[in-house]
């Protein structure tokens, strides 16, 4: 048998030799000169540790409760869309893996599959949607329906696009969702449609009052990089906040989620949950964003590069992979629970 990897960012270059150059590009890519891509991981490596010893961690749990709904870590699948382009059977094979871990997969509006495949595929695992509003806000209204009865228990909505960012590796590759492959949620024929109708850049803190009032999920807010827009979150309804800068695809030179989330704990910290995203690959990882306020983070490429080179068993191993870090550097930081780590565990350095 050939050796599993031993980390996540090992199944990138698996990922790579199963995928075309389009498909790899627009998976791994950020936009203009991928500043904050990259940031988004060496923030991380600023920030050290500063475990407590002799604490008695024998006993430990993973397990966090948010919005009311059990985890088993304070760890999501974040919404990417086409997954379908890494493996024949894309969401399906997602949610079924995160399902068997009793981790939450957040469904994108742009899935190569419909919300309700996608929970039949999985039917005990929890999901929330995520959603991109539309121009046509019947049709957005609609998919909030539809996701509530497939049993869908968030409502993620994106905020961080009200244009497509410039992704320059897609331009040269041309890139197109290929032709075998269908959006699961949204009525267009083409790719063309879907780059033209997509998008609504009107979008204003009176369209989160809006959805609110029209559903009966706990609305989060994710593309949040300030304490100002989180206190508006707050004040306009939303349920929590997703700190993320979409992972390095939108607006480029942005700071990383990492560091903006110090000054969002400050104005909002207490009074709705944070959750946030981006460059997560090590359990460590997840100990500093706990830390830094987040009470959850979001799991973006490693899935996909999981999911290209095995399928279900594949993103299954991205996922145990993490889940043992994390629980390792729970241990190794004096923590029994999530719950204890607090913000005097981690400094940065100077
Ligand atoms: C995304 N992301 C994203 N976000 C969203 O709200 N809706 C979407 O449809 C997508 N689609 C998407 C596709 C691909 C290929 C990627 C890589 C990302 C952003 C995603 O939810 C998340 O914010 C980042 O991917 C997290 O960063 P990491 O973990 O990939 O570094």
């Amino acid at each position: 048998m050939t050796q599993l990897p031993v980390n996540l960012m090992e199944y990138e270059p698996l990922a790579r030799e199963k995928l075309s150059q389009m498909v790899f590009e627009y998976y791994a890519g950020g936009a203009d000169d991928e500043v904050t891509l990259r940031e988004n991981m060496a923030a991380y490596q600023r920030l050290f540790l500063r475990p407590h010893m002799l604490r008695g961690v024998g006993n430990r749990t993973s397990d966090i409760t948010l919005l009311n709904q059990s985890m088993r870590a304070p760890l999501l699948i974040a919404p990417m869309a086409f997954m379908k382009m890494a493996h024949e059977e894309g969401e399906a094979a997602v949610a079924r893996a995160a399902a068997a871990r009793g981790l939450t997969m957040v469904v994108s509006t742009s899935a190569t599959m419909s919300v309700q495949d996608v929970a039949a595929s999985a039917p005990d695992g929890n999901r929330w949607f995520q959603l991109y509003v539309e121009t046509d806000r019947s049709h957005t209204v609609e998919l909030i329906s539809i996701a509530e009865e497939a049993g869908y228990t968030g409502l993620v909505v994106t905020i961080d696009r009200p244009q497509l960012g410039r992704r320059e590796a897609d331009i040269r590759n041309n890139f197109r969702l290929p032709s075998h492959l269908k959006m699961g949620n949204l009525n267009v024929a083409s790719w063309e449609a879907y780059r033209l109708t997509e998008l609504d850049d009107n979008l204003t803190w009176d369209d989160v009052d809006w959805l609110c009032s029209i559903t009966r999920l706990p609305v989060l807010l994710k593309g949040i990089l300030r304490g100002d827009d989180a206190q508006n979150a707050y004040d306009h309804g939303a349920a929590a906040v997703i700190v993320s800068n979409h992972g390095g695809r939108q607006l480029d030179s942005v700071q990383a989620p990492i560091d903006a989330l110090p000054k969002i704990a400050s104005a909002v910290g207490g009074k709705l949950p944070i959750l946030m995203d981006g460059g997560i690959r090590r359990g460590t990882d997840l100990v500093k964003a706990l830390a830094r306020g987040a009470q959850a983070v979001l799991l973006g490429r490693p899935v996909l590069w999981g999911l290209a080179h095995d399928g279900e068993a594949g993103v299954g191993h991205v996922l145990d992979l993490l889940l043992a870090e994390f629980d390792l550097a729970l241990a190794l930081c004096g923590c029994r629970s999530p719950q204890e780590i607090t913000p005097d565990l981690v400094v940065e350095r100077r």
